[in-house]
């Protein structure tokens, strides 16, 4: 195929790989988390994980990308040499789908929460409390709107392409998401719980690592974070022309990625420690603890706007590449117009998350073992589907991809390489199998 499109830029395609990356995953997603499960301990699992299996497959899925110049099932078919290869893209592509289905909806009470503080915050000001305001909010219809803005806006974006629209967006919205987020750390570092909150975010406790759900939460986290197994670092790699190097944008995608969110760390628990809130409140710590720290902050409806618009930012440019993956989907397999796809996607997105964004209204009753269907499907996801399908990529590009070929599309040195592959075909296989497992209680 000719004219398929490509960054301008090496630059932006770095900084769309970061968009996709920095998401709510880092603020919302990896404070909860580390708050849950002892908070420096966490980081440090996360890391671990980051080096030894996220930068391998990283690359592992740029250069699939790269090399085929196609959407993850037409990739798997074409490196696969038969047809049934094809299947072994489906998971990608579904995982980037369950994820666009609840994504917005967070990324939608976000956007709703960013004007209210704009409006100088006047639920807070006529004295209903965070909780009430949070609690009231979920119960009703109205999360259905804010999940149709941020589906709007993401088709608006993919609509635009490759170069005008995803490459664009990132380029105005990154320095202002990295800026926002420097200005709020900042502003926590000189209350006076920062000294607390920067021990939770990096002294250890180390009795959290003995349980092994903290070591699966970790994983599907740095999964989650890095945004892979989901179709997204194959589809933004398949825009690179193939003379394009792979390992320096991966390792500026890890390095940024991790660095986000130990930043969102430094601007959350200070704040938290400062005011007595709860560190471990789980997913409601951005949008209820928060509000009680801005409550009591001077200036808080400021801090709570900059705060929730970075959210939305950081957001934005997540489900923008989370779209794009279904979008490249479908006008490289079925050649359906750019525009058009980028429609269909997000209805059909809409629609699969309107369990997700009434889970707590309407459709409370709708539960699996006393989950929201938004809890079902971010561990659906996270937790299932993107381990399994990263050790299929990993068993893929280590077993059946030509050990030459794949390492000359890894663009590694000789060492690098061999190292590389080793931690394809085996290592990541089975700590990513022995960590589902052990979780599961079968091992
Ligand atoms: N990495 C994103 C975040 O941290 C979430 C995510 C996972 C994602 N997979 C993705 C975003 C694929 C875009 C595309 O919030």
């Amino acid at each position: 195929m000719t004219g398929r499109e490509q960054w301008a830029s090496n630059a932006g395609f770095i900084l769309a790989t970061l968009g996709c990356a920095v998401g709510l995953g880092n603020i919302w997603r990896f404070s909860y988390l580390a708050g849950q499960n002892g908070g420096a301990a966490f980081l440090l699992l996360y890391l671990f994980w980051v080096v030894l299996i996220c930068l391998p497959l990283l690359i592992a899925e740029f250069a699939i990308g790269r090399s085929t110049q196609r959407e993850p099932t037409m990739a798997f078919e074409k490196l696969g040499g038969r047809h049934a290869w094809w299947l072994a893209g489906v998971p990608s592509v579904l995982g980037a789908f369950v994820i666009l289905a609840y994504y917005p909806v967070i990324a939608g009470w976000a956007l709703r929460f960013f004007l209210d503080y704009l409006g100088g915050g006047s639920e807070a000001r006529a004295g209903v409390n965070p909780e009430a305001r949070f609690g009231a909010f979920i119960a009703s219809w109205s999360p259905l709107l804010w999940q149709a803005a941020i589906m709007s806006i993401g088709v608006a974006i993919v609509s635009g392409g490759i170069g005008r629209g995803i490459e664009l967006a990132n380029r105005v919205l990154m320095p202002l998401l990295a800026l926002l987020l420097i200005g709020l750390a900042g502003y926590g570092l000189t209350l006076p719980g920062a000294g607390a909150g920067l021990a939770f975010v990096f002294l250890p406790d180390w009795s959290a690592l003995s349980d092994p759900s903290v070591w699966l939460a970790a994983l599907g986290q740095a999964f989650f974070s890095l945004s892979i197994a989901t179709g997204a670092l194959i589809t933004y790699g398949s825009y690179l022309p193939r003379e394009r190097a792979l390992p320096g944008p991966a390792l500026a995608v890890a390095l940024g990625d991790t660095a986000f969110a130990i930043v969102a760390g430094v601007m959350i628990f200070p704040a938290v420690f400062s005011f007595g809130v709860d560190p471990a409140a789980g997913p409601t710590l951005a949008f209820v603890t928060m509000p009680k720290v801005f409550e009591q902050m001077p200036g808080g409806a400021v801090a709570g706007a900059a705060f929730f618009g970075l959210l939305v930012v950081a957001a934005v440019t997540s489900a923008i590449s989370l779209l794009e993956v279904v979008v490249a989907f479908l006008v490289d397999r079925f050649g359906i117009g750019r525009a058009r796809a980028a429609l269909l996607a997000s209805l059909a997105g809409f629609v699969v998350g309107i369990p997700a964004a009434l889970g707590e209204g309407p459709l409370a009753w709708l539960r699996i073992s006393g989950r929201s269907m938004l809890d079902v499907m971010d561990f659906l996801a996270s937790n299932l589907i993107l381990p399994l399908n990263a050790m299929l990529i990993a068993l893929f590009v280590g077993w059946v991809w030509r050990a030459t070929d794949a390492r000359e599309a890894s663009d590694l040195g000789p060492a690098m390489a061999r190292w590389w592959r080793l931690s394809l075909r085996y290592l990541s296989p089975l700590l990513i199998g022995a960590v589902l497992l052990r979780s599961l209680g079968w091992l």
